[in-house]
């Protein structure tokens, strides 16, 4: 029989439970039930008969709004994922796999910010004092008048930032925090959801703003910090492929601005570059383009990116074919196999096909159907595409090839980076574009002029 008030949360998926098992009926992880004793939540509701009306007050649409203030920390491309500067009083958590950069990030942002006048501070859990100093030192940001901490006690930092005002908080990391108000060890699930309740609270108090470090878990989730996605105004990952030095930022979640933005940086020696320009990024431009490679003209969030997709079509060695996929939807991928084998009599089945996005981006655009399937057409013909071309467009079962967003910015981004031709939907008036675009209504078409090296004469 549970104790009265006893709940027990699971420290791998965050379920509560009334009874204690040694496996949460939620996620299946064994032996991770932990007991949290709690008073009841502040605001309840209680069975005592209420004792006067509370008036509820409705208002209009079409009320005068006025846009949140933004603290600009000057590091563009972070604020640009903020929807434009960080709004004053609001929580944003910051997840990412460990040594990804998150807090040479953060540390950068705090350090501009401060030297634009806003009063930062960074409180770290996980490293001294001096391990950070001497980080801002390498990085050239050791004047920056950022005030600095190490410390983990929940009691304290509050403390702290009741005492003194700041505009913009770094907490690393969320996992580390610990309040002596609850039993349960640092990193746990119900340590996890108090220090972050404590700081979102204190965020809207003192109308600071606060940024929490939030590490991710093999399976890609924010481990523990996935149960106060719902209390922070915004959520944003920062990924990165081991290896590569580009680091994209990415919202997942926010209140104050569109999640599909990113924001691009290059990690170097002195820290966190800003990529202005993305889309060069991600291309390869010297040197002939070899067979199985297309360059796809894509969009991440406000801005066009270019990527070249690379594909292998490879005699296959076992009875069951391997489809790798690096960067993209396998489901995807398997769709546009079957499309070509059942639409363009291309056949796959004793093939392996590996599948690459290079620079380690990943892209979910479907627009990306069209350049993945030449790019897999180019190595099963070991038929190059043409230098200067760039390939994009929506693939459906049918076998069609459908018009895809944004198709000017798309063409005028590949114009502006030396491409002369585009492989891509066939839409009335492609006539005046940045590009000549060799239209495509049928997948079937497309493939054909790769087969054929078919560029300049019509179909
Ligand atoms: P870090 O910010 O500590 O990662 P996180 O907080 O996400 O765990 O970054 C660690 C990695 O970044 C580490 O592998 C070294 C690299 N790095 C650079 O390459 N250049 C630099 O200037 C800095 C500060 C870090
Ligand atoms: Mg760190």
């Amino acid at each position: 029989m549970a104790r009265d008030g006893a709940i027990y949360a699971c420290q791998s998926c965050g379920g509560v439970q009334t009874k204690w098992s040694g496996q949460c009926p939620a996620c299946n992880a064994w032996n991770s039930l932990v007991e949290e004793l709690t008073s009841r939540p502040p605001g309840a509701m209680t069975l005592t008969k209420p004792t006067r009306k509370v008036h509820l007050a409705f208002e209009g649409l079409d009320e005068a709004t006025v846009a949140p203030p933004r603290i600009a920390t000057g590091v563009d491309e972070w604020d640009r994922v903020c929807g434009g500067g960080v709004v004053p009083g609001s929580a944003i958590l910051v997840g990412g796999d460990p040594g990804v950069g998150k807090s040479t990030l953060l540390l950068q942002v705090a350090a501009q910010a401060a030297l634009r006048g806003a009063k930062c501070a960074y409180i770290s859990g996980e490293e001294a004092v001096e391990q950070v100093r001497a980080r801002a030192q390498r990085m050239g940001l050791a004047g920056a008048p950022v005030k600095l901490a190490a410390e983990t006690s929940l009691r304290a930092i509050s403390d702290g930032l009741k005492a003194e005002h700041f505009d913009f908080v770094v907490i690393d990391s969320i996992q580390t925090m610990w309040s002596d108000a609850h039993e349960a060890g640092p990193g746990s699930v119900t340590q996890v959801r108090a220090a972050a309740g404590e700081l979102v609270r204190l965020a809207k108090k003192r109308g600071m703003a606060v940024v929490l470090v939030g590490h991710v878990t093999k399976e890609g989730a924010i481990a523990g910090p996935r149960v106060i996605e719902h209390m922070v105004d915004a959520v944003f990952a920062f990924e990165g492929e081991r290896g590569y030095p580009f680091r994209i930022l990415r919202g997942a979640k926010n209140r104050f601005g569109a999640t599909d933005e990113i924001g691009v940086f290059e990690m170097g020696d002195a820290g966190l570059a800003e990529v202005k320009n993305p889309s060069a990024l991600f291309l390869n431009t010297s040197g002939e383009r070899a067979a199985g490679a297309a360059v796809f003209a894509g969009i991440e969030g406000s801005r066009p990116v270019l990527v070249e997709i690379q594909a292998l079509v490879a005699p296959s060695a076992y009875g069951t074919p391997r489809r790798a996929v690096v960067g993209w939807d396998s489901g995807r991928l398997a769709m546009i196999l079957a499309v070509l084998e059942a639409r363009c009599g291309l056949s796959f089945g004793d093939r392996d096909v590996y599948l690459n996005v290079a620079g380690g981006l990943r892209i979910s655009e479907p627009a990306a159907d069209l350049a993945a399937a030449a790019a897999l057409a180019s190595s099963v013909f070991d038929q190059a595409l043409p230098q200067d071309c760039v390939v994009f467009g929506e693939i459906s079962l049918s076998g069609e090839v459908r018009p895809v967003s944004r198709m000017d910015s798309r063409l005028k981004e590949a114009a502006k980076l030396g491409f002369r031709r585009a492989l891509a939907p066939a839409v009335q008036d492609s006539a005046g574009g940045a590009l000549p675009v060799t239209g495509a209504s049928r997948l079937a078409d497309a493939i054909q002029r790769i087969h054929d090296a078919n560029w300049d004469g019509s179909p």
